[in-house]
């Protein structure tokens, strides 16, 4: 079994929601860098401040601090732990630095087209305590705006909407995309077509994991 696992993908691709599926049932460890930094960003620390500024436009936040942010992390993680890298890393360099620290033996990288991923953003809804993801239309909750999993109220995150979901596109294809290829290079990459039902993708998910 894979047990060091990156997940690649555009935003709104599914890697929350696929991450999530797979931390539940194999107990592994999910690292997401958006969540960290979503949550820094409302309890007002000074990295949370400094990252919002970033994802509010669209933008990657620098290198310097995500890398720092996830090497005390890891660091910090038991050696035989199963785990999760969801949105981390987006570049190279943070691949090289995550490189130095884990071997990663599965890089996981869920295709979807652009129209499809802008669908999915616009009309998604998340949870600000646990995290949980819903679509008004393919997954919503089972009581409007209502967190089935801690009953929070769910809100449209600030860089879901068009304009800035199409820069996180333009940013995804320019900085991230690359991280295929540097991937393929190291024999580590599985590619699956991210679109269809969840439960069939997680099938994908789950087979090439284990
Ligand atoms: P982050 O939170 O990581 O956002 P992202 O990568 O853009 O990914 P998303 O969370 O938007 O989408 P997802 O792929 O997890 O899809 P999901 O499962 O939710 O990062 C946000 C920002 O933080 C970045 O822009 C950047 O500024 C900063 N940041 C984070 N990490 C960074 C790093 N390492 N370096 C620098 N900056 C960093 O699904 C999306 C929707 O689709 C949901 O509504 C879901 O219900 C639905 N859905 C899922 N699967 C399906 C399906 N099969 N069919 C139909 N709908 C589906």
């Amino acid at each position: 079994m894979k047990t060091k696992i990156v997940l690649l993908g555009p935003p709104g691709s599914g890697k929350g929601t696929q991450g999530e599926m797979l931390s539940h049932e194999l107990g592994f460890v999910r690292l997401s860098t958006g969540d960290m930094l979503r949550e820094a960003a409302r309890k007002g620390t000074p990295l949370g401040l400094k990252a919002k500024e970033y994802m509010d436009k669209g933008a990657l936040v620098p290198d310097d601090l995500i890398i720092n942010l996830m090497k005390e992390k890891i660091a910090s993680l038991g050696e035989g732990t199963g785990v999760i890298f969801d949105g981390f890393p987006r570049t190279v360099e943070q691949a090289n630095a995550l490189g130095k620290q884990v071997n990663i033996d599965l890089a996981l990288n869920l295709d979807v087209e652009d129209s499809e991923l802008v669908n999915r953003l616009t009309k998604r809804r998340s949870c600000p305590k646990c995290n949980a993801v819903y679509h008004l239309e393919y997954n919503p909750p089972m009581k409007k705006d209502v967190c089935d999993k801690c009953g929070s109220e769910l809100y449209h995150r600030d860089d879901d909407k068009e304009e800035t979901v199409i820069n996180r596109l333009t940013v995804y294809r320019k900085n991230t995309m690359p991280l295929i290829e540097y991937y393929e290079g190291k024999g580590t990459l599985r590619t699956i077509l991210g679109v269809g039902n969840i439960d069939e993708i997680y099938a994908k998910v789950k087979k090439a994991v284990l």
